[in-house]
């Protein structure tokens, strides 16, 4: 037994040395978090698997036999089909909207036509079987229950995590066996759904109570007294992606750093306009533009993500950067400056620690 409420089972099982999850999409974040002591998880949606796979090599020569892990997009509920059968299930007046959105404000066609292909799920699987041949230790699935992959992955000695946003998407991945579903609130940036995290936390922990499923608080952490929250509603760590976008590693863009610094909680919104699903963010002309009366409905996933393709490539390319967004949280809030990764993680446990202290030291009344 110990005494230390930060040592928590998740370090016990993981040989972390505090309960605090990284996500990013920056390899070096993840290195960093994990040499600092936590556990960095590597957002690889956008990686082939061959890049896939010099990535983790990357992370493990960095972080050696310490904890990391992988995400994957794996999302339940799309549209089926091949490239040309999602192309035709687009509607015009969603492709009306793009194009006049397109001609309306300059925005150049990208130089190469970039057209998602839709093959999302395709992708996805392609990369889990890098990340069992790589033995990697965690697999989390960000959409979607891992569940179906659960006796592979630990076949291959890797752990499977499902992120949830609502209490009937944890029970089954519990009830399936999942070693740790992550509670991702309404605050989070990303994917987010509509229950918030102090909400969601506790009523994930009463299901998991018994099971060997771990419950990790995901949704608006940026700092220590939420972390010795999480732990206090019996969470065995916080899983946190904001705060991560703001440090010296990560390759998000000055001007995007900027904005995270000066955002309130109140700025970043929930918009389907990127995926199809809601993906909270910083506030952008294109994701207001979006919101306008007149626009149209947002597509299901994968069509919105093809249907915009091409638009998201020609603002950037253009480096249109009042048109250009970043997923973020409410946990934006939190973040003052930009700090190297490992001081983010000392001093969330500092907090934490202070708080815990704070707790047992207070006089009863
Ligand atoms: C820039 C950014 C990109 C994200 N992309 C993904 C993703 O690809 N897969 C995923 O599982 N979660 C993704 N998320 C969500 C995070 O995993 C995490 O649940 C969320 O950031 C937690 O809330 P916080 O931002 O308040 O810490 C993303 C979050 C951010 C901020």
């Amino acid at each position: 037994m110990t005494t230390d409420p930060l040592h928590t089972q998740l370090c016990d099982e993981y040989g972390c040395e505090v309960p605090i999850v990284a996500f990013a999409h920056t390899k070096d974040v993840i290195a960093a978090v994990t040499n600092a002591g936590g556990i960095g998880v590597f957002g690889a949606g956008s990686r082939t698997p061959s890049e896939l796979r010099s990535d983790i090599q990357w992370i493990r020569e960095r972080v050696g036999d310490k904890p990391f892990g992988v995400d994957l997009l794996m999302p339940a509920s799309l549209a089926e089909g091949n490239r040309e059968d999602l192309e035709a299930q687009i509607p015009q007046p969603q492709r009306d909207f793009v194009a006049k959105l397109m001609a309306d404000n300059q925005i150049p066609a990208p130089k190469e036509i970039v057209h998602g292909d839709g093959q999302m799920l395709k992708h996805a699987r392609e990369s889990l079987e890098v990340i069992f041949d790589e033995k990697v230790p965690i697999f989390a699935s960000g959409l979607g229950s891992p569940a179906f992959v659960k006796d592979e992955a630990h076949a291959h000695g890797t752990k499977v995590w499902g992120l949830v946003g609502l209490p009937r998407q944890a029970r089954r991945q519990i009830e399936a066996g999942v070693d740790v579903v992550i509670a991702q609130g309404y605050d989070s940036g990303g994917h987010s759904g509509t229950v918030g995290t102090f909400t969601l936390v506790p009523e994930v922990v009463a299901m998991a109570e018994g099971t060997g499923t771990l419950v990790v608080a995901a949704g608006g952490v940026s700092n220590g007294r939420q972390l010795a929250a999480a732990i206090t509603m019996g969470a065995a760590g916080v899983w946190t992606g904001t705060i991560w976008l703001a440090t010296h590693e990560s390759a998000t863009e000055m001007f995007i750093k900027q904005r995270l610094i000066e955002a309130r909680a109140e700025d970043v919104y929930q918009s389907r306009a990127m995926s199809g699903k809601p993906i909270r963010q910083l506030p952008s002309k294109y994701g207001d533009a979006w919101k306008q009366p007149g626009a149209p409905e947002t597509l299901q996933m994968p069509l919105q993500g093809m249907l915009v393709a091409d638009i998201l490539a020609g603002i950037k390319e253009a480096r249109m950067e009042d048109w250009m967004t970043s997923p973020a949280g409410q946990s934006v809030v939190g973040i003052h400056e930009i700090k190297p990764a490992a001081e983010v993680v000392y001093q969330m446990v500092e907090e934490a620690q202070d708080a815990f202290d704070r707790i047992v030291g207070a006089p009863v009344a």
